[in-house]
């Protein structure tokens, strides 16, 4: 595989994409080698979501994440993927605690991991954590509808707005953060209409979607649930592009019998020792 030829991904080339109505890639990634395989494929963004606690880690929300955690994926990511836009997710009470507090650690995303943006979750209550970041000359992303650092008060990981009521909320907690800053939006598992909605009425803001419809100005995957690789379920909205699990799971079984049956290693696997060095080390030792 050869090194990637691409130019930076800018905030000015998403909005370019957006004018000329060409769809966004954007993916999960957490690690060095999935970062250089993106970054082969030509997706475009890259998120290293907080969803590493349950998908690498293996714990069983985002809550546990620590800054720290985020630091050192963005980081390998980075190393893989040098022209992907980065987008560095806060983790949990990185932001919600002030707005001092959500600069701080957004400048650590970008001054440690070299990243592009960062994302964080929630609506109109976050609108001080993204003017704040924005003015601090950090570019800042929306997250609204399914927001797993809620999930607990959101009753589980479930479709977000399908009241009139519920919809309306999310469509002005939308244009609330469009007004504080946010450059871009993600819309996690909300109905495709009120997607379209939100996407109809920004103004200057990229609108995403995660199972949230077709109507946005580009699309999100979890990089796991598209492969295979996170056993614990696998969401509606994912699309499995290629059961890399299966493959990994047959290829260590047969490791497993190969070397019970004696039939790795051979010779090519190994590295021998010259006759007269061998013979020389044989008197070393008497
Ligand atoms: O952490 C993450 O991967 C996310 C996605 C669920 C959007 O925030």
């Amino acid at each position: 595989m050869s090194e990637s030829t691409r130019k930076k991904i800018t905030i000015n080339y998403l909005f370019k994409k957006v004018r000329e109505g060409e769809p966004i890639t954007w993916l999960t990634c957490y690690d060095y080698p999935t970062a250089y395989l993106q970054e082969q494929a030509g997706i475009e963004m890259i998120l290293v979501g907080d969803s590493l606690g349950m998908t690498m880690l293996g714990y069983d929300s985002t809550l546990p994440v620590t800054m720290d955690d985020m630091i050192r994926h963005s980081q390998a990511v980075r190393r893989g993927a040098p022209t992907a836009f980065l987008v560095g997710d806060m983790p949990y009470m990185s932001y919600q605690p002030s707005v001092e507090t959500a600069i701080r650690n957004a400048g650590r995303f970008m001054a440690e991991a070299g990243c592009d943006a960062i994302k964080l979750e929630g609506g109109a209550e976050m609108a001080s954590r993204i003017e704040g970041i924005v003015k601090a000359g950090i570019p800042a992303i929306g997250h609204l509808g399914l927001t797993p650092q809620s999930v607990s008060a959101l009753g589980g990981f479930r479709l977000q707005g399908k009241t009139a009521a519920m919809a309306k909320k999310i469509i002005d907690d939308a244009k609330t953060l469009e007004r504080a800053g946010a450059f871009c939006i993600l819309l996690e598992m909300v109905p495709d209409r009120v997607c379209q909605l939100i996407t109809e009425r920004a103004e200057n803001c990229i609108i995403m979607s995660l199972g949230s419809g077709p109507h946005a100005h580009g699309q999100l995957l979890i990089f796991h649930d598209m492969f295979g690789l996170y056993p614990k379920f696998k969401p509606r909205m994912a699309k499995v592009f290629g059961n890399a699990g299966e493959i990994i799971l047959n290829g260590l079984k047969a490791y497993h019998d190969e070397v019970k049956e004696r039939k790795f290693p051979q010779p090519e696997n190994w590295f021998g020792m010259p006759d007269d060095e061998y013979e020389e080390l044989l008197d070393m030792l008497g």
